[in-house]
């Protein structure tokens, strides 16, 4: 009988044993995992900017969580991140109240907004919801974990620009009484809050003032002048353009940006500065000239050039001056507008394919 208990209180006792040493070695291997390891966290994954920075920063061998509540994104664009080891899809409405379970978190990228005019035309309160209480969301976040903020702002805090080219010292030409005053002037307010919890609290702030970019993954709907151009081409329908077409734009490919706002992030520049690409200034006929001849190139016979009405307070011109990001962060843009635009109308080709 005695011995029998003594047995039975071996096997509970080697069974725990091996049960506590599995618990120690987890947690162990969990933190050897994470504590050498960069945290990650990127706002508006599913979109254009978001999906292609969760990508390179993989590829940097950050931990990345992804948050988007899918509404201008795309699920597609991430999809294929969802099966690599290190990165998580948090499906969020940025704005929402949220009792985080990271343990570390290191940097946040901000970029949830919907970001061309027909989506902040269609969603207004969402848009300037998304760059002030989800910024001031993200600044809470980034204070509970000590983590560095980067803010995606816009050339559109420049408004109508008086001066060409814009520096960063320009405090702009805003309408706020507009359409597009939800977005321009919440991207503004936006930075006005990085700005006070700076000041207030000491938090690391990063802002981009981000200038037309374009590349593969951009919404076809989106209403842009590069996404419309092509997907009008590709449907067989007439290329339209708004107003007469001499509008000029400056236009950066998606992996200049990316290069961009990751050398800003790794930088000790907080005050706003801009990236775009002042080299590749086109007006609006022009683009739609390149982009007929680009699918000419691939077989898709010449498409017709109609004119529609101009959108209001739609700027005549925009330029970055990117000085300030050359010295400080020696970036400047390195693909053409027409190598980008190769790769973006090869990718929407072989979508609708
Ligand atoms: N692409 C450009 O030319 C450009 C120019 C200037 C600034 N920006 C800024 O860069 C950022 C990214 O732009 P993009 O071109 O990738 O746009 P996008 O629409 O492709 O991506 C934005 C993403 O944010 C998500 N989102 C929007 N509201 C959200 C919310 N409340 N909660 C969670 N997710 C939300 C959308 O679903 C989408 O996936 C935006 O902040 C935009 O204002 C972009
Ligand atoms: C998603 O984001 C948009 C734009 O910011 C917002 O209008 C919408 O309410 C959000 N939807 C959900 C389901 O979270
Ligand atoms: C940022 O500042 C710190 C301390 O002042 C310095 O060690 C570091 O090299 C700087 N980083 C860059 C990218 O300039």
């Amino acid at each position: 009988m005695l011995a029998r208990i003594r047995h039975k209180h071996y096997i509970i006792l080697l069974v725990s044993s091996c049960v506590l040493i599995y618990l120690i070695y987890n947690t162990l291997k969990y933190d050897i995992v994470t504590s050498d390891r960069s945290v990650v966290l990127v706002t508006g994954a599913a979109g254009l900017v978001g999906s292609h920075l969760c990508e390179e920063l993989l590829k940097r061998n950050y931990i990345v969580y992804g948050l988007d509540n899918l509404s201008t994104g795309q699920i597609r664009n991430i999809n294929w991140l969802n099966s690599l080891r290190d990165f998580y899809f948090v499906n969020r409405d940025v704005t929402d109240k949220w009792e985080d379970g990271f343990t570390r978190l290191d940097e946040i990228y901000h970029m949830a907004s919907p970001a061309s005019p027909k989506a902040y035309f269609k969603d207004p309160i969402g848009t300037y919801r998304a760059n002030t209480i989800g910024t001031e969301s993200m600044i809470e976040l980034a204070g509970r974990h000590s983590a560095r903020l980067l803010f995606a702002s816009s050339s559109e805090v420049y408004g109508d620009p008086l001066t060409h080219p814009q520096t960063e010292i320009y405090w702009g030409n805003v309408n706020p009484y507009g359409p597009r005053a939800c977005y321009d002037e919440s991207k503004r307010m936006g930075e006005t809050l990085c700005f006070i919890a700076q000041q207030l609290y000491g938090t690391e702030i990063r802002i981009a003032r981000i200038f037309n970019t374009f590349g593969p993954r951009m919404h076809p709907e989106d209403g842009r002048v590069i996404s419309n151009f092509i997907m009008n081409g590709i449907k067989g329908d007439d290329i339209f353009i708004y107003g007469d077409g001499m509008k000029t734009r400056s236009f950066m490919y998606i992996s200049d940006l990316v290069d961009g706002l990751i050398r800003l992030m790794a930088s000790n520049n907080s005050s706003p500065i801009n990236l775009g690409n002042p080299y590749e200034e086109h007006n609006v006929l022009k683009v739609a000239k390149i982009i007929q001849e680009l699918l000419a190139e691939r077989g898709i016979a010449r498409t017709r050039i109609n004119y529609i009405q101009a959108l209001q307070d739609d700027p005549t011109k925009r330029k970055p001056d990117i000085s300030k990001a050359e010295e400080l962060l020696d970036w400047r843009p390195t693909v053409s507008f027409e190598d980008g635009l190769r790769k973006t109308i090869d990718y929407f080709i072989e979508l609708y394919k």
